[in-house]
């Protein structure tokens, strides 16, 4: 039978995930669903665990659920292994968020030096998972979700044997906000995205099979709507877009209008905090929801959070593998030439046919010249740095990860940022 495990089974996101496995439970059908947690995370495995369970008998599907803190035995024998998984939880995403801003720089959970910190913590952790896959289900798909995703794409790839697929539900939701623009069905749209996860440019958009890229960017229309849940909705300027040629994807704004957010997240913190303490409030609220036990359903609050359509996303990709689909998704994979200004082993979110081997990238048929590759090429380089850092503990890859990065504003906000990383890190960071 198919089973799946899901590594950070209490995360709130959950619910989601649920719902997708009894939706799609026909062309995928989930036997075995084991929910792993660790002990901190217990009270949260068991709220999210009775919801599901009740979502499953709603639903009328076979799932058999198992709740655990037993890795192994949920990776054993998997099919597909979930990481979703936030080590040090919100309270880790809020020092993230607030370090970079103490030296005028963005504070962001992925973005930036919050990414960075979030990369150090992570990684070793999902190596050491990669270590169990290896050894217990050593033909399993590792769906990864967790941020950094491209980053921790790109160290499974250069540090593991095992299969992986990055995956982030901005493409979905590109794809849905375009396809509600053009008033037509998701399936009647094509888009080319080109770039790396968080740092994606749509670069052509096909509405029936016409070419409306010049037409979409030279248009008039507000584009607020093309952005995510957790980023601030900076209105693009039109100039800009045109000379860009591209659609920039909602993280974007943390480059292209570094003052204008940086401004903004400075205010949001003297008012009500980082984006981090804001989600603290919608996960208590939701927390207090699943406990309902005549709630059978994924309450409509998760909607605000910026994992919105994440399960669409999942279950799409596990079962075009399941199903040997061919079909076409966007998502992180190792590059191999694809994005010829990156080297071979980057991790890279294009276009990729899915298939019973996973995602293959294909051909880009858009040229990604200068307007693109030099903030590309940048935040890759920065990324490569991040992963030396995180894997070796090394201190020079992340003083120079960070220098590079270009959200970060010299080599010396660069150390101090990293020393306050390193400091308020410590119980996280056992490599260093
Ligand atoms: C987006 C990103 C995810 C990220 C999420 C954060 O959807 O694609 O990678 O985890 O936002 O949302 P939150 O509600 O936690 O701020
Ligand atoms: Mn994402
Ligand atoms: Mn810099």
């Amino acid at each position: 039978g198919l089973k799946v495990a899901v590594i950070g089974g209490g995360s709130s996101y959950t619910p989601e995930l649920i719902e997708g496995f009894i939706e799609r439970h026909e062309e995928f059908p989930v036997q075995e669903l084991f929910l792993v947690d660790i002990n901190e995370g217990k009270e949260k495995l068991e709220t999210i665990g009775e919801l599901a369970r009740r979502m499953i008998q709603k639903g009328g599907v076979p799932i058999h659920l198992t709740l655990t803190f037993d890795r192994e035995e949920a990776i054993k024998g998997a099919d597909f292994v979930i990481t979703q998984l936030r080590i040090g939880m919100l309270e880790a995403r809020s020092r993230d968020e607030r370090i970079p801003l103490r030296y005028q720089c963005i504070g962001q959970e992925t973005t930036g030096a919050g990414g960075f910190a979030k990369a150090l913590r992570t990684i070793p952790v999902i190596l050491d998972i990669c270590r169990d896959i290896a050894k217990y289900a050593p033909e399993a798909f590792l769906i990864n979700f967790t941020n950094p995703a491209g980053v921790v794409t790109e160290a499974v790839n250069k540090y593991s044997t095992v299969k992986v697929i990055g995956l982030c539900n901005l493409p979905i939701n590109t794809r849905k906000q375009l396809a509600e623009y053009f008033n037509v069905e998701s399936g009647e749209i094509e888009i080319e995205m080109a770039g790396i996860n968080h740092l994606n440019w749509t670069t052509k958009i096909r509405v029936k099979n016409k070419d409306v890229t010049d037409s979409f960017l030279n248009g008039e229309a507000d584009l607020k709507g093309f952005n995510m849940n957790n980023i601030p909705d900076l209105e693009w300027n039109r100039d800009f877009l045109r000379a860009l040629g591209a659609l920039p994807c909602g993280y974007h704004r943390y480059y292209y209008k570094e003052d204008e957010v940086l401004k903004h997240q400075l205010e949001q913190l003297q008012e009500t905090g980082t984006r981090a303490d804001e989600v603290k409030k919608v996960e208590a609220a939701l927390f207090k929801r699943y406990q309902d036990p005549n709630l059978s359903i994924k309450p409509p609050e998760l909607a605000q959070r910026g994992g919105a359509f994440y399960s669409e996303a999942a279950v799409n990709i596990m079962s075009s593998i399941y199903n040997n689909k061919k079909d076409i998704q966007t998502v992180n994979v190792q590059n191999n030439g694809i994005l010829s200004c990156l080297p071979e082993t980057a991790s890279i979110e294009v276009n990729c046919m899915i298939d019973r081997q996973g995602a293959h990238p294909i051909q880009l048929t858009t040229k990604i010249d200068a307007r693109i590759r030099g903030l590309l090429q940048m935040v890759k380089a920065y990324e490569e740095l991040t992963i030396e850092a995180a894997v070796h503990g090394d201190y020079s890859m992340g003083l120079l990860a960070l220098t590079t990065h270009p959200l970060v504003k010299s080599a010396s906000v660069a150390e101090k940022i990293l020393q306050d990383i390193l400091d308020e890190n410590k119980t996280f960071l056992p490599q260093f």
